[in-house]
């Protein structure tokens, strides 16, 4: 068995800033609002000038990230893209990322398992090192919501949280065994897929033909919903459930984390963990304040921006977690 380690991070997020001002300007909603129940001060959007794509943000993301890893984009034996927000039906991001980053005719595989999605793929490419299959693996996890929000009133439970950005990893293979990714540990629950979901019939569950013919332009079923107080209760849960079991697998305790990246769902959640482990502010990370749910980029974003501001140091111990739509949840437990 091999070692391996994340060697590389980087992130994008588009220019445009839309704060909680902005919002309340289209909907009825408000800055204290949206800060009391989320966190959340502004986030970003794309904008049609900008042009960016679910894909070509994470492109961006992942050449900084494997600049940082300090290979040649040739190196990467394999990709894995995470998202809800894929730039086309199909195929998949993964394959345009092979294509824009003009790399070798290298495997794709694109992860459908929203906030949970970079977890998912973080331990995609565990696997794939650890066995000795493939040396680097690029782990994207790219998000456009803006484009998909109903940003009316009757959107505004959903719509305020979200917004668009990616970040990127490369997974190496790593001789030194006392660093790099220790487990991952990795959930679902079906019975609640509706909970938070984007209900448009696929071609798997409807043929086209009708979708076409009953096309109504107050058809809501694109727009995603979310039962917002049901999904908060099941977060809080899981977050520690799967915190718990990634450490326990490591006989390790809450009180050895070193800093713990929890997906950016809500502040209120992070903060909820952070004194049910009885973590200082120095041990967790946010960043939801500036950029919303980026659903599966939060993960990579806040990685790379807590490793930027020098808040994870070698020999740390550094959890991801997540949990989000599906129901999915996961976590990471390394040493960096
Ligand atoms: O990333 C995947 C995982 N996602 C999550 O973990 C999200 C978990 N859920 C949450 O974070 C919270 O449930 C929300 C932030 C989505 C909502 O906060 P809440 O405290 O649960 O509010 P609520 O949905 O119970 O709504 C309370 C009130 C309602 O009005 P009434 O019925 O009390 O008159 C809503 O209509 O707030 C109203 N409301 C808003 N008001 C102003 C809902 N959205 C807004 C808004 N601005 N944007």
């Amino acid at each position: 068995m091999y070692n391996s380690k994340i060697t590389g991070l980087g992130y994008y997020v588009p220019e445009n800033v839309v704060t909680n001002d902005d919002l309340s300007k289209v909907m009825e909603t408000s800055d204290e609002w949206i800060q009391e129940r989320t966190g959340i001060k502004e986030r970003r959007h794309v904008t049609p000038v900008d042009g960016e794509t679910t894909t070509s943000m994470g492109v961006k993301a992942a050449k900084i990230a494997i600049q940082r890893a300090g290979i040649d984009k040739n190196e990467i034996d394999f990709i894995v893209f995470a998202t809800l927000s894929p730039d086309y039906y199909f195929p998949g991001p993964g394959v345009l990322v092979q294509r824009d980053l003009d790399i070798k005719t290298v495997g794709a595989l694109d992860v459908r398992n929203q906030c949970s999605g970079f977890v998912y793929g973080i331990s995609v490419a565990d696997q794939y090192i650890k066995t000795g299959m493939y040396k680097n693996v690029l782990v994207i996890g790219s998000e456009i919501h803006s484009k998909g929000l109903d940003m009316t009133t009757r959107g505004r439970g959903v719509s305020v949280i979200f917004g668009d950005g990616a970040g990127a990893a490369v997974v190496s293979r790593e001789e030194d065994t006392s660093k790099g990714i220790l487990s991952t540990h990795l959930h679902s629950q079906g019975e609640h897929a509706e909970e938070l979901a984007l209900l448009a019939p696929g071609m798997g569950g409807r043929w086209v033909n009708d979708i076409v013919a009953d096309n109504d332009k107050d058809d809501e079923s694109y727009l995603p919903v979310m039962n917002g107080q049901f999904v908060f209760k099941n977060a809080v849960v899981r977050f520690s459930e799967v915190i718990m079991e990634g450490l326990a697998s490591n006989q390790l305790q809450p009180t050895d984390i070193d800093m713990l990246i929890p997906h950016q769902a809500n502040l209120r959640i992070s903060q909820f963990i952070q004194k049910k482990f009885g973590l200082s502010n120095d041990q967790v990370f946010n960043n939801i304040m500036k950029y919303g749910n980026t659903t599966a980029a939060s993960i990579p974003i806040a990685l790379t921006e807590a490793w930027e501001a020098n808040k994870i140091k070698e020999g740390d111990l550094v959890v991801l977690a997540a949990f989000g739509s599906g129901f999915t949840w996961g976590s990471v437990v390394m040493r960096w």
